[in-house]
């Protein structure tokens, strides 16, 4: 079947946030932040507490750091050296799994196997040292109950993880026995935090004038410094678990990603915004216009940035992306049309992201005034997916008016691994005494 220009238009609109949509978005946003600071069951937010504030820039030391929760794990050796310096000691970094190979993403695995190998991870980052005392700050990018900085027990998994025995478990005291299983006693985690902390930390230990950390990758996910202003209580980080937020307005195609999904019902916002769904919802969407409804392409968050890259009016590379994954070549008028699909989705993904930081600033804000700030973002879809940052500061201008011109967001690139470090340098008298 040729492509249909008629369901074209309309797949386009479904994919389109105005700007009062936009609006909503953000009000709603902050209105569920606020149910979820009041602890009302209301709220689609979990705010979780990190038991951390802000690092002072002065934090020294070696460090460990373990980030886990996308693609890659990393170990790191950080030395901190204060003043918003540090330096990279030595990095390991191997993939979660390797197609015919291994898998510790998937339903097969078990807890003892996964934290077997990010204990052989720590290893290689230490040569082996079974002697040297090292603090780890570990980097768990998943929505995590904490009493305190160190005990962390997983909620539930995302971004289609689906390791058994993991789900209600407390997750350093896995890695603690692993670590002691591998010989390595000599390392002891004392600080867990998601990633969003982690690049709020570092942003904050290298810029300051920051209090929101963000990411933009498989996954997505806000947290912000709650300042608790009028209260006793001291500023303190919250992992909102923004990407699920749930009061939003779901297309067939996101109805239909959701129900396909490891966990339908959960993660709506996420799901509409992360790059593990962006080319599922390309794909799904790109099938009803070739008249192939059902078929999955594979298409993946890379292929839409290598399409989107492609600035010529005919749209040749994207048409050769296209052809590449489906058999089918595009005629001239309908290449630069799937180009404007993946630019559609690409687009909604950062006007709700964008809404969702809004709404935190009115938040913070109060009655008060949005202050001049940095919000520090990571994660592969914010660095190299084409179109971001423009309709980040777009949707800013939409949603803000001129207060937009004191925000901006910044990449806190590697701020998963440095912010694990930090953690671990701010708990270190703690984990001493
Ligand atoms: C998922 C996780 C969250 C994490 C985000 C980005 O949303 O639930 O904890 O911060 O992915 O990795």
């Amino acid at each position: 079947m040729a492509f249909d220009r008629r369901n074209f238009a309309d797949i386009i609109a479904q994919f389109t946030v105005d700007a009062e949509h936009l609006r909503e978005v953000a009000a709603d946003f902050r209105h569920d932040m606020r149910l979820g600071l009041a602890g009302s069951p209301d709220s689609s937010l979990r705010m979780l507490p990190s038991y951390l504030g802000l690092p002072t820039g002065e934090e020294r030391g070696d460090y460990l750091a373990l980030d886990f929760g996308g693609t890659n794990v990393r170990v790191l050796l950080y030395r901190l050296e204060g003043s918003g310096r540090y330096e990279v000691l030595s990095h390991v970094a191997k993939p979660l799994k390797v197609s015919g190979d291994y898998d510790y993403v998937g339903g097969e695995a078990t807890a003892e196997q996964l934290f077997d190998f990010l204990a052989g991870l720590v290893d290689e980052a230490v040569g082996g040292d079974q002697k040297t005392p090292y603090l780890l700050g570990h980097t768990f990018s998943f929505p995590s109950a904490q009493t305190n900085i160190n005990d962390a027990r997983l909620i539930i998994w995302t971004k289609e993880f689906a390791v058994q025995g993991v789900e209600g478990a407390v997750v350093n005291d896995l890695l603690k026995e692993a670590l002691v299983r591998r010989g390595l006693a000599n390392v002891t985690p004392n600080a867990v935090i998601n990633d969003t902390v982690a690049v709020l930390l570092s942003a904050a230990y290298i810029n300051g004038d920051t209090q929101i950390g963000a990411i933009y990758a498989t996954g997505h996910n806000t947290c912000y410094l709650e300042p608790y202003a009028g209260g006793a209580q001291q500023p303190m980080i919250l992992n909102m678990e923004s990407g699920g937020f749930q009061k939003l307005t779901p297309n067939r195609f996101d109805i239909a990603l959701d129900a396909a999904s490891e966990k339908p019902g959960e993660q709506r916002l996420e799901k509409m915004v992360g790059g593990r769904y962006m080319g599922t919802l390309f794909d799904m969407a790109l099938a009803e216009l070739l008249g192939e409804q059902g078929r999955l392409y594979g298409f993946t968050s890379v292929d839409i940035s290598r399409i989107l890259e492609d600035q010529s009016e005919c749209a040749d590379c994207a048409s050769g992306v296209v052809e590449m994954m489906t058999g089918r070549r595009l005629s001239e008028e309908d290449a630069p049309r799937v180009r404007e699909l993946a630019h559609a989705i690409v687009v909604r993904s950062v006007r709700l992201m964008t809404a969702t930081f809004a709404g935190t600033m009115w938040q913070v804000a109060g009655a008060g005034k949005i202050r001049r700030q940095h919000i520090a973002v990571d994660g592969s879809v914010y660095e190299k997916m084409p179109h971001v940052t423009e309709n980040i500061m777009r949707a800013f201008s939409e949603l803000l008016g001129e207060d937009a011109a004191l925000v901006d967001t910044l990449l806190a690139g590697g701020g998963s691994g440095l912010g694990a470090a930090l953690a671990a340098a701010m708990t270190a008298h703690e984990a001493q005494g």
